[in-house]
């Protein structure tokens, strides 16, 4: 099989084709904006990596589509703060550049599995958000924050459309919270930009407050990345057609935690790591409004549960990694490549 990547190098897109390359006979054909996550993945013949934008290198895209069997168009701006400081560029990349990537599925009858999200369920009551009944709630348009999920959720509807009428073959898997070594850089987690977990560990290493915003009662079902690609493999494989025209949640109920827990797991985790055992106090934990911290544009989501019967009985997948083992590998990688 040949598999296109938008944004390999990507947390997602790099995390995946390592363990494509590692444990099948798959081809990956990917494009992203820098290399350094890929590492010796670089040189695995069965990897062809082209550094370049989506928005620029069309005529290498729609050959690539029409060369490969599946295409999953990563690239996306995933991060809550970006959402309301600049809603144009989440729609424009989001929304736009991948309808494009989805509309040359369509004309070379490609297989698209695509990214679908958590968040499209935005502040959805139910206690566990099923793929095919939750209603999908999101708050006013002054709230700038839910065009993300707006985004995501139009792509989702397009996508479906198309497949449902028989134009294009599909997959949409939902991320919940997934988490792991390199998932945002630390850059953007100093300009305090980045998600939660690689926001708390940045704040760590600068020896910098922890902020809770609106006092970290707002709950995450964190979900580690091995678990996460275990599942998209699965997907791709797609045995006996089990995925097509299927939405698919991935995420870790098990792993429910508030954020005001993260914080504490998180900052006894760093402590006891052999760098820091001997340092002294810091990184007291502090709450902060989301009005300062985000900006008027924002709302919350208080709590945000997947149901994974449907992954279950599809994939036949399970999540197997403990939120504390999650939380650990993704600060000690953290660490290491940090603090060498
Ligand atoms: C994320 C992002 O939208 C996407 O990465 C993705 O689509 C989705 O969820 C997912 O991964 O499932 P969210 O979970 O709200 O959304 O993003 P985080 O930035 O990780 O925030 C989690 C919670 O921590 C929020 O309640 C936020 O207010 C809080 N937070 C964040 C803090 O209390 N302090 C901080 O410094 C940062």
């Amino acid at each position: 099989m040949k598999i296109l990547i938008l944004g390999v190098n990507g947390f997602i897109g790099h995390h995946l084709t390592q363990r494509i390359l590692d444990e099948t006979d798959w081809s990956v054909y990917g494009m992203d904006l820098s290399d350094d996550r890929l590492g010796k993945n670089l040189q695995n013949p069965r990897f062809h990596f082209i550094e370049g934008d989506i928005a620029i290198n069309r005529e290498w895209i729609e050959y690539h589509v029409k060369k490969c069997d599946v295409v999953l168009p990563l690239v996306a701006i995933a991060t809550p703060k970006l959402y309301v400081e600049d809603p144009i560029a989440v729609y424009n990349l989001d929304f736009e550049m991948n309808l494009n990537v989805v509309k040359q599925c369509v004309k070379y009858h490609k297989r698209v599995v695509f990214p679908s999200t958590s968040e499209v369920y935005g502040a959805c009551p139910d206690p566990e958000f099923t793929e095919d009944e939750s209603y999908l709630v999101v708050g006013p348009i002054q709230k700038e924050r839910w065009i993300y999920s707006c985004s995501k959720q139009l792509l989702d509807r397009v996508i479906y459309a198309y497949g449902t009428r028989g134009q294009v073959e599909f997959t949409l898997f939902r991320p919940f919270n997934w988490v792991g070594p390199r998932l945002d850089s630390l850059y953007a987690a100093k300009e305090g930009s980045s998600r939660v977990v690689t926001q708390f560990i940045a704040d760590l290493m600068l020896k910098r407050p922890i902020s809770l915003v609106d006092g970290g009662n707002q709950r995450r079902c964190f979900t580690c990345i091995d678990d996460g690609i275990s599942a998209l493999v699965k997907i791709l494989a797609n045995k006996d057609d089990v995925c097509k025209n299927e939405i698919i949640n991935i995420g870790n109920p098990a792993n429910d935690c508030s954020v005001v827990e993260l914080a504490q797991k998180l900052k006894k985790l760093f402590m006891e790591h052999p760098n820091h055992r001997n340092d002294g106090t810091y990184s007291e934990i502090l709450e902060v409004s989301s009005l300062n911290y985000y900006g008027k544009g924002y709302q919350d989501i208080n709590t945000r549960t997947p149901s994974i019967e449907k992954a279950r009985r599809l994939l036949g997948w399970e999540p197997a990694v403990n939120l504390d083992d999650s939380l650990k590998m993704t600060l000690y990688s953290f660490l290491e490549e940090n603090e060498k």
